[in-house]
């Protein structure tokens, strides 16, 4: 099922972030939101994972779902290994297979021989990575993505947006990503929305059409598309 807000009211003391707002994101796609800093994107976030109550309005979709959140930052535990951290989101799932699911996840990011590093021993894009892994490894229905790639270089970025398709394409889950980067948006995301200064507004909703070869800062459409959408933001 698609996760639908509808008649989202919030305000923080005088300050109107959503009024009457609603939305769909479809299930099983990567749906991208941008939009200028303190628009909501984080709130928006926080409300569908359950962090958060809208002051009115009901957000369908999330009833009963697992979420799995990945940040800015990738919040490790510096005491545990990266096989530990991946071991400890997942210490109270029943499933049978863990150990093949964290030697699997860590293998498609890179980080197999990494496994039993501690944190402060990765570079800030391998802790990223271990932080992909981490939210993979965890059977959730959806996941949370608060501008994860912000902090990296952009070889790396490129890098990391390429290996979480890699794992996505293979076990598809509901993504909500949020960033301010619109060649993130357009090599992640299949519906992009760009969202107003608040009180929010979608001021464009479009299907990304560009193809896996045309996802290159080479591509005449990916400049095409990139164009269009730098058009609507403020
Ligand atoms: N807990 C809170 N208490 C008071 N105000 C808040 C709280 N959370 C968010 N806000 C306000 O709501 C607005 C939207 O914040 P939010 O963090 O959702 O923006 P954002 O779009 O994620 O911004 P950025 O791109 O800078 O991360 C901001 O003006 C912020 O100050
Ligand atoms: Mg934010």
């Amino acid at each position: 099922m698609s996760i639908q807000l509808k008649n989202i009211d919030k305000a923080f003391e005088n300050l109107v972030v959503f009024s009457k707002f609603s939305m769909e994101m479809p299930e099983k796609k990567i749906s991208c939101i941008l939009g200028p800093s303190g628009c909501g994107k984080t709130s928006l976030l926080n409300m569908i994972g359950g962090i958060m109550d809208p002051d009115s309005g009901t957000i369908d979709g999330v009833l009963g779902k697992e979420f799995s959140f990945i940040f800015q930052e990738p919040r490790l535990l510096p005491w545990k290994t990266v096989r530990s951290n991946l071991k400890f989101v997942l210490r109270q799932h029943p499933m049978n297979n863990k150990d093949k699911v964290i030697e699997n996840n860590l293998r498609i990011v890179g980080l197999q021989d990494f496994a039993h590093y501690h944190p402060e021993q990765l570079s800030g894009g391998m802790k990223q990575r271990v932080a992909i892994a981490r939210a993979f490894c965890y059977p959730s229905d959806i996941i949370l993505m608060d501008e994860p790639l912000k902090t990296l270089d952009p070889r790396l970025k490129w890098n990391l947006m390429k290996t979480f398709l890699k794992i996505w394409r293979k076990d598809r889950r509901t993504v909500v990503f949020v960033t301010h980067d619109v060649d993130e948006a357009l090599v992640l995301g299949e519906e992009l929305f760009v969202f107003s200064r608040p009180p929010v507004r979608i001021k464009r909703q479009l299907n990304n059409s560009l193809g896996e070869n045309q996802k290159n800062l080479d591509s005449r459409a990916f400049f095409e598309q990139k164009r269009q959408i730098m058009h609507h933001l403020d």
